[in-house]
């Protein structure tokens, strides 16, 4: 009897999930910080923001890089007139830098109403081959670029009772994989931060919202990729190359809704509902829905993890191979 009220529930949930498109706030005349938005995913997001006629304000270090794409961003603007779409260059990893420049920017352009964090990169490789430099670096971007600009932020939100706050992590951040030690530990350290600041905002009415982008066709992907071992590359390639735009509109879709966690496509679907753990919901429907699906997608999750194993194995055999056949011919 449960069984047969349960699958049309579970049909209506995933048609409402991924097939209804729900009205979310506006953001017309709001002013929107993105840190990283001279590149990738935080650019698409701060061009997306000015089509909705918001006031944009994008934070990186390169002067160049932020000059060629404020160029772009402006060209996406709605009201030219009005709307102001401005650069800073600031290292997000020095806190007093990234306060002070929030300040200044607070007072020339107006109250910040959403602070989108994509600053971020990612170096692969097996744990033992990075450099101690290579670790700190992508510490210091990864976490402490994500911390020091919440930190700066969290008391205006808190005065003026409202506030989004975007922190960009990665589907490894629900899952470690194969060549991302580093980088998954510091996006793992990113969903402590958005649950804890989740629960400390919200009765200040500040919603957080954690970003978790797939493979994502970004200069920054392109980086990544010359530092992938060949099992990394091949477990990708299970999943899909998504383009930023498509990334950034489903990222500023979730922050806007009040939605905790921001992921796209079906790997990123089960992927998100099986780690949901403590995490904040909207509604007591979603986890009846979520509880329901819960036993089969782990079902489905052991079929992914075989899967890499697999390539894993296949991988480490061909090296094998290699190596012995390089003996052979040395002592021939
Ligand atoms: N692309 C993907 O496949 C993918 C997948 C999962 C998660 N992500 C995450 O999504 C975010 C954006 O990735 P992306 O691929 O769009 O990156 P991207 O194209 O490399 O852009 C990164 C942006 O961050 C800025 N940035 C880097 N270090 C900075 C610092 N210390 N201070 C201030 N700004 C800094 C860069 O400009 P400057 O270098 O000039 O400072 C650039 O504007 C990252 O957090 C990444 O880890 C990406």
């Amino acid at each position: 009897m449960v069984i047969f009220l349960l699958i049309p529930f579970i049909i209506f949930m995933l048609v409402r999930k991924f097939l209804v498109r729900k009205e979310v706030k506006n953001i017309a005349n709001k002013h929107i910080v993105v840190i990283g938005g001279s590149s990738g995913i935080g650019k698409s997001i701060a061009e997306l923001a000015a089509r909705k006629n918001a006031h944009v304000t994008i934070i990186a270090r390169n002067i160049d890089k932020l000059a060629q794409a404020i160029e772009d961003i402006r060209k996406c603007s709605v009201n030219p007139a009005e709307q102001r779409i401005s650069y800073v260059s600031v290292d997000v990893t020095n806190f007093e830098d990234i306060e002070n420049n929030l300040c200044e920017i607070e007072e020339t352009i107006g109250p910040i109403y959403m602070l989108v964090n994509c600053a971020g990169f990612a170096i692969c490789g097996e744990m033992e081959r990075f450099s101690v430099h290579e670790i700190k670096s992508l510490i210091n971007i990864n976490i402490l670029g994500s911390i020091y600009p919440v930190k700066a932020i969290i008391p205006k939100f808190k005065q003026r009772r409202e506030g989004i706050i975007v922190l960009t992590g990665s589907l490894v951040s629900l899952f470690g994989m194969y060549g991302y030690s580093i980088y998954s530990s510091c996006k793992f350290a990113l969903r402590g931060l958005a649950e804890a600041i989740h629960m400390e905002l919200k009765p200040f009415g500040v919603t957080v919202t954690l970003a978790l982008p797939p493979d994502t066709d970004t200069p920054g992907f392109h980086q990544e990729n010359k530092s992938k071992p060949i099992e990394t590359s091949k477990i990708s390639t299970m999943g899909t190359l998504y383009k930023p735009d498509e990334v950034a509109e489903k990222i500023l879709r979730d922050a806007l809704d009040g939605n905790f966690f921001s992921y796209i496509g079906f790997n990123g679907f089960i992927l998100t509902t099986l780690c949901k753990g403590f995490s904040p919901f909207k509604s007591f429907r979603q986890v009846i829905f979520e509880s329901a699906i819960l036993g089969l997608i782990r079902f489905v999750s052991a079929f992914y993890v075989v899967q890499m194993q697999k390539i894993i194995q296949l991988c480490f055999d061909e090296k094998e191979q290699r190596k012995r056949g390089q003996r052979k011919n040395k002592y021939t």
